[in-house]
């Protein structure tokens, strides 16, 4: 339980937060500055002591499901912050929030004021209530909240001039296309070859176009809208796992890619380096987006550990499928000091020479033409001709037809 007997500890850490938040980068603004200023995020999760509340990277887990897994979340403030910049939200805006949770949905009421107006919907009616009686009792009775599967929107308050999701989406829906104003933003954490970015949509014309995004991670949206993704699994015992995440339903054997894991490994290595703490979301991104067998491969750490893989990361690292073989993203250090690493991957199973060889080759084309270029997301609804489409990779999904594109 949290001590809200003292807001002036709650006061310091409350600053403390924010100018982290500017450090990060992911408060870049006043008027998002302000209201993380004005909201206690204490109040909104009672349960949790203080110090942890105002960690920028802490997102509450409220439910999970009966394997553990997260159903319902306060965001982490850092994620927060950034979408609520995508967002870039004014007063006097109506805004919807997918997901609702009560801390975000106050931070936006503070940033539309009293001339705008905010609803906030959840599919699960635990998290309604419970978000309905905080935002009563933190004195944000305006927003609306209401129990609804965000795939319809809430087309009693439309339009929208912002829409924000708040739940991992594997597509878009029709209705925040149809809801969102003219000239209106929707937010979202979109899943694209498993990786997650929270994307800005505008309109384009008739489809929906993003330019602005950032790397992050959310609990998955349920209801009509859910499209989980498949974990394939090549090892599991004593702790050390090894599984391949995949996002589309092609064919794979994953007993024989287990048994390709225990074989000795090939090496490609690309010549690409990067110094020492550098984040590579794009260049995973490109492999995700020009190689068609992309996977990601998750590992625990005493996986790393005992040597089954050079590897160590929950969500997972880059990877390839080629029939029984498969090979996966790994670095070395270039020098004792290890201040810079060079990309590679390591390749696995009767063609793992030429699966790492390709995902390396993918590397060494980002390192020379793409290194400073921004990928382009676009959205088509199903049925627009593809002689619309820009050049890029597709992503076909029940309602909208993906493209992204690497202009240059
Ligand atoms: C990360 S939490 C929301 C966090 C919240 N916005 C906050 O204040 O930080 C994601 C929520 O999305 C909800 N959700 C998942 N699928 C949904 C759907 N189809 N429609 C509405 N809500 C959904 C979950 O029940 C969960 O409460």
């Amino acid at each position: 339980m949290n001590d809200v007997a003292h807001p002036a500890d709650a006061e310091t850490l409350r600053q403390a937060l924010i100018a982290k938040l500017r450090e990060l980068g992911a408060i870049r603004t006043e008027p998002v500055a302000a209201a993380f200023a004005t909201v206690w995020r204490h109040e909104f999760v009672p349960e949790v002591p203080l110090e942890q509340v105002y960690e920028p990277e802490n997102a509450q887990v409220t439910k999970r499901d009966q394997d553990g897994v997260a159903l319902s979340s306060i965001s982490a403030a850092r994620i927060q912050a950034l979408m609520l910049e995508q967002a870039d939200i004014r007063p006097g805006m109506r805004v919807l929030e997918i997901g609702s949770g009560g801390l975000n949905a106050a931070l936006i009421a503070e940033m539309v004021g009293h001339d705008g107006a905010v609803t906030s919907i959840d599919i699960d009616a635990d998290v309604i209530d419970r978000a309905e009686r905080l935002l009563q009792a933190t004195g944000y009775r305006r927003v609306n909240v209401v129990l609804a599967d965000g795939e319809n929107g809430e087309p009693n308050h439309a339009p929208y001039d912002r829409i924000i999701v708040t739940a991992g989406a594997a597509d878009l829906a029709p209705a925040w296309q149809n809801q969102l104003a003219e000239d209106g933003r929707l937010v979202v954490p979109l899943r694209v070859q498993g990786l997650t970015r929270s994307i800005g949509f505008e309109r384009e014309g008739r489809h929906l176009i993003g330019r602005d995004y950032h790397t992050c991670g959310f609990v998955p949206m349920q209801g009509t809208g859910e499209c989980r993704e498949r974990l394939l699994v090549l090892h599991d015992g004593e702790g050390v796992q090894v599984g391949l995440r995949v996002d589309d339903d092609r064919q794979i054997d994953a007993q024989r890619l287990g048994a390709a894991l225990r074989e000795p490994a090939s090496e490609a290595w690309s010549g690409m380096t990067l110094e020492k703490g550098m984040p590579y979301d794009d260049l995973d991104l490109w492999l995700a987006t020009s190689l068609p067998t992309f996977a990601l491969l998750a590992t625990t750490r005493r996986a790393r550990d005992s040597g089954l893989v050079a590897s160590w990361s929950p969500m997972g690292v880059a990877a390839i499928i080629e029939g029984d073989s498969f090979a996966y993203l790994t670095y070395r250090a270039t020098s004792p000091e290890r201040t810079a690493f060079e990309f590679g991957a390591l390749g696995h199973g009767p063609d793992g020479v030429k699966a790492a060889d390709r995902l390396a080759e993918q590397m060494r084309v980002w390192n020379s033409d793409l290194r400073d270029i921004r990928a382009v997301f676009r959205a088509f609804p199903l049925g627009t001709p593809e002689d619309q489409f820009p050049e890029g990779k597709v992503v076909n999904r029940r309602n909208f037809r993906h493209v992204i594109s690497w202009p240059h």
